[in-house]
């Protein structure tokens, strides 16, 4: 969701005459789009800051100005203190209002800084982002939901990106069709908990869910792959469940973070649901779409967590066996129920017990990649590799693959043998051996 807002951003600047520089130091305005999920994310924000401090000081002995925003969750979360603590910093503002970015600008020249705007405005920035993407790739996200209602006692969400929000179905439709006019293949659908979308239709019936919104879109003539991410367990709906078995365009891969494996700890979580439900949801997508691959988010060290609890998150992974999944130390988040709870488990546990998922869920990746090899995949190219002439793009189940192929296809979805594996990525190549064709070819 960052990276989209940060895209965003830049289109919003665009008019202003602004334009990305590759190095802070050619910039006349820096920009901290920052995260707050976990405390690390968070401090990063302030040891940055005192780095662009004397690049500011730097720029002014030369004569330039240079003008520093921290926008983003950390922002929203500590807007004040960042005014406090960081003196170089002109501008302060939320993921809900970068659309006034302009005015802030223009604020902050007049009155020489101290623009703080963290609101939560009744207008949705959505309704003043430009219509069209600067930047055209092959493979786009779509901001559709933000905000969340869940509550989850470790998550800071509900409280930096605010209450859960679906944008109308014909605001979707409408970007989704330009991205695809500007040359995208693939769209992924963008939301804290995207799967409770709940977008107004046009035709003044119940909102639309997600799955209904994915049918949809999955008509726009050219677009050849959906996705979506990311979703809570219990907003995984019927009809969902059904649409990646009916949809050829949603992608075979599903992010569905489960947390932990334990339902004491679940609980403790907020979750409300158990590690049972989990397994039954996983083993209906698996009957809808035979081959899809699972993703997830895990926490390790949530208060109260046992070993017991934690062999139960173990247990959980051995018996789904997933493709790809991130997995951290539980870290206390001001403000949020858990913080405040006894049982806080100590810093040497929490690292052992992540070596230890980490050490099986690498192992599961490596299983997953290394079935693939002999097989073709359908490969999306959208972007140059590091060699020249190398392409590297996604399978349908989101392992980046690389190919050589003299740099022809790129922004094209080809079949490409799977030749080899590594630890985080596919080596492919093309079957039929004649690259010219494939230059000429059709995606
Ligand atoms: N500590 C550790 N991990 C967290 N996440 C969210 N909040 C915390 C926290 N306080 C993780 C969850 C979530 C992912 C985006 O970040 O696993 O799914
Ligand atoms: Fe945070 Fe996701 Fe829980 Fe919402 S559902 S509170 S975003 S972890």
């Amino acid at each position: 969701m960052n990276a989209y807002d940060s895209a965003r951003m830049a289109e919003i600047l665009a008019p202003l005459g602004y334009a990305p520089v590759d190095r802070p130091d050619d910039a006349d305005m820096i920009i901290l789009n920052t995260c707050h999920i976990r405390e690390k994310a968070a401090e990063k924000v302030y040891s940055d800051l005192g780095r662009l401090r004397r690049l500011k000081a730097g720029r002014a002995a030369a004569g330039k100005a240079t003008t520093i925003a921290v926008g983003g969750c950390v922002a929203q979360a500590e807007g004040a203190e960042i005014m406090a603590r960081a003196p170089g910093v002109d501008i302060v503002f939320g993921p809900q209002t970068y659309h006034r970015l302009p005015e802030m600008l223009a604020r902050a020249s007049r009155e020489g800084g101290g623009v703080l705007d963290t609101d939560f405005p009744v207008e949705s920035k959505f309704d003043h982002l430009p219509g069209a993407r600067a930047v055209p790739g092959a493979s786009a996200f779509l901001a559709v939901q933000e905000g969340c209602d869940k509550f989850c006692a470790f998550c800071v969400v509900p409280y930096t990106r605010g209450a859960e929000q679906s944008r109308p179905v014909a605001a979707v439709v409408a970007e989704a069709e330009a991205l695809v006019v500007g040359g995208e293949r693939e769209i992924t659908l963008l939301g804290q908990n995207v799967n409770a979308y709940h977008g107004d239709g046009d035709d003044g019936g119940d909102p639309w869910s997600l799955a209904r919104l994915l049918r949809r879109l999955a008509r726009i003539e050219g677009l050849a792959r959906l996705r979506y991410t990311t979703s809570h367990p219990l907003d995984m709906s019927d009809d969902l469940i059904a649409a990646h078995g009916d949809l050829e365009a949603l992608m075979p891969f599903l992010h569905l973070p489960v947390q932990s494996g334990s339902d004491r700890v679940l609980a403790a979580m907020n979750r409300r649901h158990r590690a049972d439900d989990y397994r039954r949801i996983v083993e209906r997508l698996r009957a809808s779409r035979p081959d899809l691959a699972l993703g997830s988010d895990f926490i390790v060290g949530f208060p109260g967590e046992s070993d017991a609890d934690f062999a139960a998150t173990l247990a959980l992974v051995e018996e789904i066996g997933f493709a790809q999944a991130y997995s951290f130390k539980y870290s206390a988040r001001p403000g949020t129920p858990a913080a405040a709870l006894p049982g806080q488990v100590p810093e040497p546990l929490k690292a052992e017990r992540l070596r230890a998922l980490q050490d099986l869920l690498a192992r599961q990746q490596a299983r997953f990649n290394r079935a693939c090899v002999g097989r073709d995949l359908a490969v999306l190219l959208d972007r140059p590799g590091r060699h020249p002439g190398q392409l590297v793009g996604r399978s349908p189940y989101m392992q980046a693959v690389h190919a050589d192929l003299g740099g022809h296809a790129l922004g094209r979805i080809v079949s490409l043998r799977i030749v080899a594996c590594h630890a985080n990525s596919l080596a492919g190549a093309v079957t039929t051996g004649d690259l010219a064709a494939l230059a000429g070819a059709e995606a």
